[in-house]
This record gives structure tokens, C-alpha cells and sequence, in this order.
């Protein structure tokens, strides 16, 4: 089991899903917390949970859109606690149509949105990330299973998802040399809210798991769970990887 006893984390998209359920498993493995979203309901009482559970959790509203948030929030870790040694960048969106649009139908603000969250958002994160981390730190951020392969209706939120991965191994490449190590998680369908609102626009009880070996969406935890890995010291030879957690999607 990953331990992260004496580490500090800051993650992004906290307040729900694959955020949340990494949030509550690296505050149970021992590492201390600063923790961002968007959504500000959410954080405060997400936040409130894991501190009446004894995790040491700081909280910060960011939008990952917007550099002077992001700057912010890894200045408030840095003061509050001196050091970041591990940094999960989750927040994300599907975007307004859900992944049911054709290229040919989608929108230039469809675009700006899910690019400015998926792509730029993690660009911003680890540009601060990385001034403040010293040797042994840990960076994972929210690919996708189609940060690997294409997906019909999926096209804006594919191409957010393949400029992760870019960035993550771009970034290792550079980083190798400071023992930064740089590394993402590929998730196929999770049962979050993200999905819920794929299925609302469907009009389905579930998604279509044909492209999957389960036949059932994932649950945040089986997430978490390498998540907490690869920002641990037992993955220290890790580093540009982009890890399937798909269900045997790419098999
Ligand atoms: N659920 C899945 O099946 C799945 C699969 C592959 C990848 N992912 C990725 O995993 C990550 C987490 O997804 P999830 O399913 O938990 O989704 P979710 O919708 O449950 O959580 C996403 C969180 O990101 C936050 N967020 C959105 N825009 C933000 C912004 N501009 N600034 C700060 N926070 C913002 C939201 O408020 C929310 O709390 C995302 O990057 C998503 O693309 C999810």
C-alpha cells in the first residue's frame, strides 16, 4: 500500500469525483492536503469532512483557467507548509454537449471551454508546480483513456486529453534531470458526476462499456488508488508514463 505519510499534496478538481475519492485516500495514506476547485460549496464541505476525520486539509477556490488562481493557490501551499511534494491536477470538464456532438457540428466556445480546463489548465498547474517541487517530487494529471485512442463525439475532449499526455511527457523528459518525476492516469468510464452528465444526454441508464473487458464503469477509488501510487516513492522508476486504469479499454 502507497505510503505518503509527511508529503504534501495539492490537487485540482477535489470537490468530486475521481478528485474527491483521491482526496480522502491520500489524507488516509498520511499526506497533508491543499486541495482546489471551482466549485466553492463543494471544496468547503469536502474540506470540513476530511478535517473532522483528522486529514490536514487547506482549501483554496481556483479556477485552473486563470494563471493569477493557480499562482495563488501553490503560493498559499508554500507558505502554509513549506514544501509540495506531490501534485495531482484532476479538475476537468466533458464540456456542454457532453460528448454527443460530431466535429462537424461542435462550436468554437465548445473548444475554448474543455481546452482552456483539460489542456491549459494542467499547463498552469505544473508550470507552478514545478518552480516550488525539489528532487523526489511527484506530479500525476488526469489523462484519459482518450488521451489514447479517438472516440466518436469525443473529438474536443480526445484532443485535450492527447495535449495531456504531450505534457506529461514532454515535461518528464525535462524534469529526469531534478528527479521530477511526471506521470498521468488513464481512466475509462468512472462512475462520477462527469459520466452521470454523458448519460443524462444520452438518455441512457449507462454508458455503452463495448469498447471496455468490464462491463461496468470504474469506481473513483480504483483511481485513487494509483493515483496514490505513482505520487508515492514506491513508483520512483515511474516517470512519462500515462497509466491505463481503462477496464481493459487498450488491451
Ligand atoms: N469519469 C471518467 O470516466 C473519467 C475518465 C477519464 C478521465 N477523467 C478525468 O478525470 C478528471 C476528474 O473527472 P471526474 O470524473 O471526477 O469529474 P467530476 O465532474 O466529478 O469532477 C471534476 C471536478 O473539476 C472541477 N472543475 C471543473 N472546472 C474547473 C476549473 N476551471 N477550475 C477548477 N476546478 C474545476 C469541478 O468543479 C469538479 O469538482 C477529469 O480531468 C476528467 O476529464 C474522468
Amino acid at each position: 500500500m502507497a505510503n505518503l505519510e509527511g508529503k504534501v499534496i495539492a490537487l485540482t478538481g477535489a470537490a468530486s469525483g475521481i478528485g474527491l475519492a483521491t482526496a480522502k485516500l491520500l489524507g488516509q495514506r498520511g499526506a497533508t492536503l491543499s486541495l482546489a476547485d471551482i466549485n466553492q460549496g463543494q471544496l468547503e464541505t469536502v474540506a470540513s469532512a476530511l478535517s473532522d476525520s483528522g486529514i490536514t486539509a487547506i482549501f483554496t477556490v481556483v479556477d485552473v483557467t486563470k494563471s493569477s488562481d493557480v499562482k495563488s493557490f501553490i503560493e498559499k501551499t508554500m507558505k502554509e507548509f513549506g514544501r509540495l511534494d506531490g501534485a495531482a491536477n484532476l479538475a476537468g470538464v466533458i464540456g456542454r454537449n457532453a460528448s454527443t456532438a460530431d466535429l462537424r457540428d461542435e462550436t468554437d466556445e465548445e473548444w475554448d471551454l474543455i481546452m482552456n480546463v483539460n489542456a491549459k489548465g494542467v499547463f498552469k498547474c505544473m508550470r507552478e508546480e514545478l518552480k516550488v517541487m525539489k528532487s523526489g517530487a511527484s506530479v500525476v494529471n488526469a489523462a484519459s483513456v482518450l488521451a489514447l485512442t479517438g472516440k466518436a463525439q469525443a473529438s474536443i475532449y480526445c484532443a485535450s486529453k492527447h495535449a495531456v499526455a504531450g505534457l506529461i511527457r514532454a515535461a518528464a523528459r525535462e524534469e529526469g534531470k531534478n528527479n521530477i518525476r511526471i506521470n498521468g492516469v488513464a481512466p475509462g468510464f468512472i462512475d462520477t458526476p462527469m459520466v452521470s452528465a454523458v448519460e443524462e444526454a444520452l438518455n441512457v441508464t449507462h454508458v455503452d462499456f463495448s469498447p471496455q473487458a468490464f462491463e461496468r464503469k470504474g469506481k473513483p477509488v480504483e483511481i485513487a488508488n494509483i493515483i496514490a501510487f505513482l505520487l508515492s516513492d514506491e513508483s520512483a522508476f515511474v516517470t512519462g508514463a500515462v497509466w491505463t486504469a481503462d477496464g481493459g479499454w487498450i488491451c
